[in-house]
């Protein structure tokens, strides 16, 4: 099942559906300098952690252009040290952005011995870049296998924000399980978030599912104690954003609570992620840094004023969710259950 084409990259233009404007619109932008790709990173008209990733590596290809041309390999270098700092300062929480702009800054090195000018450096990182974005694909793939099988015929789960094919290459993490279910055979229904601040449940979630023809009940945030309360609720899938090497797990805000409501309510709850989201630098999730949002997203959501001018905002864009109220981790080499440092490490190795 193919989903959405979520972004494209030819000739040193990086192509990319604008999901601001969605669900109104489906409307793609070309970003043909370092600058635009930043913006639109920085701005969420890509997002979703392994999105971001895939859009940082063909940053470092947008930026490198003109670099890329230069014969000299030296001017290449030190373009290199400029693009790869400046897409990494767009957002902080999703992990995924600095292991592809490592994964680059590793393959220019790889060859800098060997090579004589910069175009053939540039010609690898493109191919590393296609690279990524295909492995993208195959690893949501495979998340889509591993956790169709959790899910049973009649179920209905829930899940926040967007995990979709708008959030990867094209098939998603979280929703890859639903799409994986479903291609299998399975009736199922999902209940979508429609996630505060800024409405990725609503407008990217229920979007998707409605596309593919996926049974999707939106709710409120504030609904979603209620509906498990009144048993609707099987299971929680949602997507991550950097999980820590204890399984401590970052997510959109608000992703925390409904952990905390599915344990109350007895229902197990999963986070669906490749290996490229965790962060084996971090022992837990005390050390994950969470982006703090423009305080405008919160008191002017969509242009429209719904608080009072003056009023004192906060806005982190995740939070984290502790490891014991995961029941597993959906990756691409199998399910993590229980979630603890060992068992991690194993499915890992
Ligand atoms: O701020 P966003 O929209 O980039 O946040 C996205 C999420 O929190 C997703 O759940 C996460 O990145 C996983 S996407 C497969």
């Amino acid at each position: 099942m193919q989903t959405v084409e979520t972004l494209t990259y030819k000739d040193g233009v990086l192509t990319l559906i604008d999901q601001t404007l969605l669900p109104v619109e489906l409307r793609k932008i070309d970003c043909r300098d370092l600058e635009s790709v930043w913006e639109a990173i920085k701005m969420l008209r890509v997002r979703g952690a392994p999105a971001i990733g895939i859009a940082a590596a063909y940053g470092v290809c947008v930026g490198l252009q003109t670099a890329g041309t230069n014969p000299s390999k030296e001017a290449f270098f030190r373009r290199l040290d400029e693009v790869i700092p400046y897409l990494a300062s767009s957002r902080p929480t999703a992990v995924n952005l600095f292991w592809a702009l490592d994964r680059m800054k590793a393959k220019a090195e790889s060859v800098r011995a060997a090579v004589e000018t910069g175009a053939e450096v540039f010609a690898l990182l493109e191919a590393e870049a296609r690279e990524i974005h295909e492995e993208d694909r195959r690893l949501c793939r495979a998340i889509g296998r591993y956790g169709a099988e959790l899910l049973k015929d009649g179920d209905a789960f829930l899940t926040h924000c967007n995990a979709g094919g708008l959030a990867t290459a094209d098939y998603g993490t979280a929703l890859a399980v639903f799409f994986a279910a479903t291609e299998a055979g399975k009736k199922i229904h999902v209940y979508a978030d429609e996630t505060r601040p800024l409405l990725q449940g609503a407008r990217l979630t229920a979007w998707e599912l409605l596309q593919r023809g996926i049974d999707v009940t939106l709710i409120c945030d504030n609904m979603a104690a209620m509906v498990m309360r009144q048993g609707k609720i099987n299971g929680v899938i949602v997507g991550a954003d950097r999980i820590a090497s204890n399984g401590d797990t970052a997510n959109k805000i608000g992703t925390y609570g409904v952990a905390v409501l599915a344990k109350h309510h007895g229902i197990p709850f999963y986070v669906a992620a490749p290996f490229s989201t965790f962060d084996f630098t971090l022992a837990d999730g005390g050390g994950i840094p969470i982006e703090d949002r423009d305080p405008k997203e919160v008191s002017h959501g969509f242009g429209k004023q719904t608080a009072p001018d003056g009023v004192a905002i906060y806005n982190p864009a995740f939070d984290v969710t502790p490891a014991g109220l995961i029941a597993g981790i959906i990756t691409e080499k199998g399910v993590i259950a229980p979630v603890d440092r060992e068992t991690i490490r194993k499915v890992y190795e």
